[in-house]
């Protein structure tokens, strides 16, 4: 959709690995992440977006494993950011290197009130056909973070409401894709959210996702110029985007799923374009 190269921020796994448990995937998984698995899927994952991306990065930091889910840095759109809330007190040590990664780096850093949940770009994503913005909450990001998108950017901002702890972040279970297409797992919402998404997208460009793909972190995927860079999908659901005109690449990240991610989670679209 842009006229200019996407840039994307990445963050090296050098200090990852699973040392808490704050979501279901990351049960029973303690300590049991390869970190040189880990290093070379990544290397995997950012080669093969280098071909449509540019890709920047942040400086790993010890003691913050989850840094390299750098899709839950913020919410960018324009030069604007909304530097994440964490909701896990894990994970809030990472507020302050990722601010200071955007405040070097450009960005506008929005304000953004201490109590409200928010957890960037895992949780709000941007259906770029259609201007507005998708929200979920009822796991990590709070619902009142939708009405505070909205008054920042001044896009409209839906609200979904996630009921399956498995996918906790939007971004696991939702995949807004160029053409107006939308690829999902509609168990993953409740009854109210799968009809708000029935009403604004229309039955021909929904792509629905099952839950052995779901699972295999289909829907967290990187789209870019087309392709579409995910862990894994079925030759069902592979043959679906084909059908749509969009190109899957696989490439795995079985290490991350581990704590919970997967493609779109270790990256995050610095040009998101206002107009
Ligand atoms: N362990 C991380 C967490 O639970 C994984 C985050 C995945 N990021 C995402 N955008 N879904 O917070």
């Amino acid at each position: 959709m842009s006229n200019s190269r996407q840039k994307i921020l990445m963050c090296a796994p050098d200090h990852y690995g699973v040392e808490y448990v704050i979501n279901p995937w990351m049960e029973g998984q303690l300590g049991h992440a390869d970190r040189s698995t880990a290093h070379w899927q990544w290397q995997g994952l950012r080669n093969a977006l280098t071909a449509e991306a540019d890709i920047l990065t942040i400086a790993p930091v010890p003691g913050l494993p989850d840094l390299v889910f750098t899709a839950n840095a913020g919410f960018v759109l324009g030069d604007t950011v909304v530097v994440s809330r964490f909701r896990s007190p894990e994970r809030q040590a990472e507020e302050a290197p990722f601010r200071e990664w955007f405040e070097q780096n450009g960005f506008i850093v929005a304000d953004w009130p201490q109590d409200v949940f928010f957890e960037g770009a895992g949780d709000a994503l941007i259906d770029r056909g259609r201007s507005l913005i998708w929200c979920g909450h009822g796991f990590r990001s709070d619902l009142n973070a939708s009405n505070m998108l909205e008054d920042i950017y001044g896009w409209p901002v839906i609200p979904l409401h996630l009921v399956d702890a498995r996918f906790y972040h939007l971004d696991t279970c939702l995949c807004p894709l160029d053409g107006g297409w939308l690829m999902y797992f509609p168990p993953a919402f409740d009854a109210v959210s799968q009809r708000k998404i029935e009403a604004i997208i229309p039955l021909e460009k929904r792509i629905i996702v099952g839950e052995k793909d779901a699972q295999d972190f289909a829907c967290n995927a990187v789209d870019l110029n087309g392709r579409i860079f995910m862990n894994n999908a079925s030759e069902d659901l592979q043959n679906q985007l084909r059908a749509a005109g969009f190109k899957p690449t696989l490439t795995p990240l079985t290490e991350f799923l581990k704590a919970g991610g997967a493609a779109k989670c270790l990256t995050l679209k610095l040009q998101e374009h206002l107009a």
